[in-house]
């Protein structure tokens, strides 16, 4: 039986922190055995906004594999790949695109929210606009028909999925399938300022790469209950950003709980919950941050790692754009000479 195909991708814009772990690298580490699973090292759709910065964009590349590496991605069970080496990925994008209109892109929830939150006008780049149009086109090539994304992401599915039933009508053929999200339980985490979401360029985010001190540091600084001022005062856990972490990563729920109960009555001080979260996040980091660097000493091999993916990937989504190409019935000179296309020719496909 085929394990069904899971793609989840993150743009290269910086290095991952436990904000994704929390959401996304750890059940990426349990799909290792139940799916079979590719991931994108999303340069192309990291350039869509930063585009005056690509050296940002490209010195992530690497930074990223590692975080996948150092959590324990395993490469001979999941692919990881680079979406800049990947041509069908933007000849499908550029297909996709006559499939969806501007009013359209600009009505998707996730793109006006962006919008709104970068203060684009009509100064918008076309890239960053059409980008959902891309993730389609990322999605159906890989056959993805799971996509795990925060919830700011699932209106970018069902745009996916409106592309894919417009191409089949017109293909005359189900030639893509549709994809369904997979909403991690827990939300995003919020950054250690209890302001805005972790990001990684906000300055509120803890790296899986942070020394021991920065972590502590982190810790310190985080954002608790304003209010309670005096040990013996009641603490508020909502809003409380120790507390949403602790939520996260604390394994130890009943203990938790009773901590929480504690903090709420009054007699606990945020020096002890933030004691209790340290140590925590440093058990948790600690390997993470030392695999890191020991994989960090060869850059040669985690490039080879990203090689071996990406060539991996690069037959699996031209044969998607091959038949759909086909399928829509263009113009095909016998130029092929790639491996999907001679699949295809030869009715292996
Ligand atoms: N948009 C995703 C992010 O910002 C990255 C991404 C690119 C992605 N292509 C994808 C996620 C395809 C899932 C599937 O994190």
């Amino acid at each position: 039986m085929n394990k069904p195909v899971i793609l989840t991708g993150d743009r290269t814009t910086g290095p991952l922190h436990i904000g994704h772990y929390a959401g996304s690298l750890a059940n990426r580490l349990r799909y290792q055995d139940t799916h079979d699973q590719f991931l994108l090292l999303a340069d192309s759709q990291a350039l869509t906004d930063n585009a005056h910065d690509p050296d940002k964009v490209r010195r992530n590349v690497v930074e990223v594999a590692l975080d996948y590496l150092a959590v324990g991605i395993d490469p001979n069970r999941t692919t990881i790949c680079l979406q800049s080496h990947l041509p069908a990925l933007a000849e499908l994008s550029m297909l996709y695109l006559n499939f969806v209109t501007v009013a359209r892109l600009e009505r998707n929830p996730t793109i006006k929210e962006e919008i709104h939150a970068r203060g684009f006008g009509r100064d918008i780049p076309a890239g960053f606009l059409c980008y959902p149009a891309a993730q389609a086109a990322d999605i159906t090539a890989f056959k993805a028909t799971v996509v795990p994304v925060g919830d700011d992401q699932s209106p970018l599915i069902e745009q996916t999925n409106e592309i894919v039933r417009r191409i089949n009508a017109v293909a005359g053929v189900p030639v893509l399938a549709e994809a369904r999200a997979i909403i991690p339980e827990l939300g995003r985490l919020p950054g250690i300022d209890g302001k805005a979401k972790m990001s990684k360029s906000g300055g509120n985010a803890i790296p899986l790469s942070a020394s021991s001190d920065a972590i502590r540091a982190a810790v310190r600084a985080m954002f608790t209950d304003p209010n309670h001022l005096r040990i013996e005062d009641s603490g508020q856990i909502e809003g409380n950003v120790v507390f949403t972490y602790l939520d996260a990563f604390d394994q130890d729920r009943d203990d938790l709980e009773d901590l929480k109960a504690r903090y709420r009555h009054g007699g606990l001080g945020d020096g002890a919950v933030k004691a209790r979260l340290e140590d925590i996040l440093q058990a948790l980091i600690a390997p993470i941050r030392e695999e890191r660097e020991y994989l960090s000493k060869d850059i040669g091999q985690v490039i080879e790692v990203i090689r071996t993916g990406t060539e991996r990937a690069r037959e699996r989504t031209e044969l998607t754009k091959c038949q759909v190409v086909q399928a829509l019935g263009l113009f095909q000179l016998p130029l092929t000479r790639t491996k999907a296309g001679r699949s295809l020719s030869e009715g292996l496909a």
